[in-house]
């Protein structure tokens, strides 16, 4: 059949769609370009906010002339409602050993665990993708050679809490080679290695995940998502500073700058422990990275940047999630969220009006913020955000980064710094740029959400 995947929501549903057209392709469906043309629909379905879910919904039964499957986060009451029309939910429980059929070959997703058990009140995520699943490291690896062989720049880790990772080595060998971890912690990385593996019962746990990729040879960007603030060790902070190929950008959802909320939100955490965690974090990057605007200044060096790749690198960027309107939200404990905004300076965030998802706690507690006010919130979130960022972004200007194009538009190249900024060159005197090279550009202008280079 002539196949066509609609994705809904995160990098993870994406990455599962990825999975899903390897199964179609082997058995024997061939992809095509728009709905019209598909005979065979497969829909991956959102369920983070009701809007998310009624515009998949919407679109399944207008496709109703079509075999339709549907994947991806679906609650069991949307389950029912689907098995109501005919329509079944594929649930791949080994889609992880799925080779995927890569949209993207230059940036590729590693789904390296999926699930949750923290019950956040307000998530529907334990619900849909079930308990934690950790995939085993030797997979893992086994994965992101093959991805860097195939010229692969960019690994993004994807997890729905990444520093729950947890291997037990009990379904896979440990990769080689079998390191001493914590015998000389100031040895180079590289000598130390997995965490426990001469233990009676290895464990590679994900600073440990970290480092293993890290050390395969080549210059390629590494990045994970999403982080847990109440499970982000020291361990962990000094591990993403010390290894080189980290971006410089660390996701760390906050959801609330109010203790309170925070508690209700069963978070686990306090706003000092997270400023804190964005204290040590910068710290650490600037232990282990030199800093980039002093060391790497063109005034400073006339080296050519890709002859340094690895070295140094811009001042870490830190984005979050902020959910506004979480029931019982007061206009005071709101501005405690400014406030946290204002003192950590993000360089983006993520944020959503509160959307009640039915079987989770919060759904029991009265959704008490009106629809408008949690729009102005959500505005307020905005304009912040942009004047911080731009003023965040003014630091760039006149320097010299590395960009990773990932996209040709007319007479412009598009790309992403490690800290990923989105980044916009013109092409007029570089007109053979392609996609998935790496290329150094000094910052002419900025905004807010982008940066303008020249190469
Ligand atoms: N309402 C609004 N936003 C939500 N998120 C998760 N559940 C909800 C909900 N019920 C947001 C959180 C999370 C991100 C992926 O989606 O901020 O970090
Ligand atoms: Fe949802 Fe919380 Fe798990 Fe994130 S950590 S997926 S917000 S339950």
């Amino acid at each position: 059949m002539k196949y066509f995947i609609l994705t809904y929501g995160c990098q993870m549903n994406h990455s599962d769609s990825e999975r899903i057209a390897t199964q179609l392709e082997c058995s024997g469906h061939k992809p095509v370009k728009t709905v019209a043309k598909a005979d065979l629909i497969v829909v991956n379905i959102c369920s983070i906010r009701q809007s998310a879910v009624h515009r998949a919904l919407d679109q399944i039964y207008k496709l109703s002339n079509k075999k339709i499957i549907v994947a991806g986060c679906v609650l069991p009451e949307d389950r029912k409602k689907l098995a109501a029309k005919n329509i079944d939910v594929w649930h791949p429980d080994d889609y992880f050993w799925e080779a995927p059929l890569r949209q993207n070959k230059f940036s590729a997703f590693v789904p390296i665990m999926t699930g949750c058990n923290n019950f956040c009140s307000y998530c529907a995520v334990p619900f849909t993708r079930g308990r934690e699943k950790s995939r085993p490291a030797q997979e893992i690896i086994a994965e992101i050679k093959k991805l860097l062989k195939g010229g692969a720049e960019e690994i993004i880790l994807l997890g729905q809490n990444v520093n729950s990772y947890k291997d037990n080595c009990m379904t896979s060998n440990p990769p080689a080679p079998p390191f001493t971890r914590g015998v000389n912690t100031d040895a180079p990385l590289t000598q130390r290695g997995v965490r426990g593996l001469r233990a009676a019962q290895p464990v590679i746990d994900f600073p440990s995940l970290l480092q293993l990729i890290n050390s395969l040879p080549g210059n390629f960007r590494l990045s994970f998502i999403s982080s847990h603030p109440k499970d982000m060790s020291d361990d962990l902070i000094e591990t993403v500073a010390k290894c080189a190929k980290v971006s410089p950008y660390i996701h760390l959802p906050v959801q609330s700058g109010d203790n309170k909320i925070l508690k209700a939100m069963n978070r686990h955490y306090s706003v000092a422990h997270y400023k804190n965690l964005i204290k040590k974090l910068r710290l650490a990057f600037k232990k282990y990275r030199p800093d980039f605007f002093t060391r790497r200044s063109l005034a400073v060096t006339a080296r050519s940047f890709t002859q340094r790749r690895g070295e140094g690198g811009p001042p870490l960027a830190i984005s979050t999630d902020i959910i506004v309107g979480f029931p019982g939200e007061t206009a005071r404990q709101f501005q405690n969220t400014l406030k946290l905004i204002k003192d950590v300076k993000f360089d983006m965030i993520y944020f959503a009006r509160y959307s009640p998802r039915n079987g989770t706690v919060a759904a029991r507690m009265s959704d008490n913020v009106s629809p408008i006010e949690k729009r102005r919130r959500a505005q307020a979130i905005n304009s912040l955000l942009k004047k911080q960022a731009s003023i965040l972004n003014k630091k760039y200007i006149n320097q010299k980064v590395d960009i990773l194009i990932e996209k040709i538009d007319g007479n412009f190249a598009f790309g992403k710094t490690t800290t990923n900024k989105n980044v916009k060159i013109s092409m007029l005197r570089h007109p053979n740029l392609v996609s998935g090279s790496i290329v150094a550009a000094k910052i002419t202008s900025v905004t807010a959400w982008s940066l303008k280079g020249e190469m």
